[in-house]
Parts: C-alpha cells; structure tokens; sequence
C-alpha cells in the first residue's frame, strides 16, 4: 500500500495528569508560568508525544509505545523532542521518501495563556522537524472551568500531520 508515492494523514492525541512542582513541557518549550506540570513517566510533553503518533500514524507503524515502551526504564525522564527524532529516523528507515508537508495542533490547557509561547514552540519543532515554520501550527483552548481541562486536572492535545511518503 505504501509503494507509490503519495499523501497520507496522521493524527495523534495525548492526556496527561497536572500536579504541582513539576515542569510543564509543551512542544519542547518550557512553561515557565505553570506552577503545575505534567505527571509523566518521561517529561510529560503532551504535545510531542501526540506529534509521534500522529508521524507514526501516517505511516501506520504504530504508536509511541511500540516503539518507547513505558515499561522500559530505558525512557523514564526520556526528553521526548529525543523520542521525536528517533522517531523520524525509524520512519526514514522504512520510507526513505518520508517527508513530513505539515502540522496542526491543539493544546486544551485552562492556563496559563500559550500565545506568547507559539512563536517558540513553532520555531523550536520546525527545527526538530527540519521543515519551515510556517509548516507548523499551536492552537491552544481553554476548558471552560469544566473538568478535567478546566479544573486544572489535565492537559490534553491533538496533533494531526499530513507526509508525503
Ligand atoms: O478556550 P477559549 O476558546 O476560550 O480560548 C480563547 C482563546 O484563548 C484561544 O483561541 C487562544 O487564542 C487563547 N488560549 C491560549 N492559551 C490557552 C487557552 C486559550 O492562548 N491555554
Ligand atoms: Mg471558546
């Protein structure tokens, strides 16, 4: 199926728990605002860990934990922008003409506000990625007060992806 050249579209989700005195990762950006961050087994990055699903989607090999098993004290504390590029490296091995056209994301996050961070969180993927910026969208959304978003329990993401392969 994977023969021709052509489009395919992924898409990755992640969720993960908010406490306090932990450092809050987003797209390999530091929120130095949150007095709470992700409890994780590795840095909590939801929005990369969604992104490696969503590459490892559009080629249909798997998910994060197939390949970063959580079982495996190898990844505890993994940085997961490190996950990301052995994640590409995987999917060039098996699609040398694997190249990645665009990004969408959603972050649901009650606070802080991450509009002063796109610009950083744009610039710092298009580089892990090795594609323009301009490639590479953040969209953040509030929760509303209701939970878990809005209660400050959890952040959660989306991500989908469209490769030529
Ligand atoms: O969730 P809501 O639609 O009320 O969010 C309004 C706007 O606030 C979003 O479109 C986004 O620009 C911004 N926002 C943000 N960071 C968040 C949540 C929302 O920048 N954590
Ligand atoms: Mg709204």
């Amino acid at each position: 199926m994977l023969d021709n050249p052509h489009l395919r579209i992924g898409l990755g989700t992640d969720l993960h728990r908010l406490a306090p005195n932990l450092p809050l990762w987003i797209g390999g950006v530091h929120i130095t605002e949150s007095p709470l961050g992700c409890v994780a087994h590795s840095d909590g990055d939801a929005l990369v860990h969604a992104l490696i699903d969503a590459l490892l989607g559009s080629v249909a090999m798997g998910d994060i934990g197939t390949h970063f098993p959580p079982s495996n004290d190898r990844w505890k504390n993994a940085n997961s922008l490190d996950l990301l590029a052995q994640t590409l490296g995987i999917i060039r091995e098996a699609h040398p003409n694997f190249r990645l056209i665009n990004v969408d994301a959603v972050v649901h996050l009650e606070r802080p506000k991450l509009g002063v961070y796109r610009a950083s969180i744009q610039a710092v993927l298009a580089e892990a990625l090795g594609v323009e910026t301009a490639c590479i969208s953040m969209k953040a959304k509030t929760g509303e007060g209701l939970p878990p978003i809005g209660t400050l329990e959890a952040i959660s993401t989306q991500v989908v992806v469209l490769v030529f392969v």
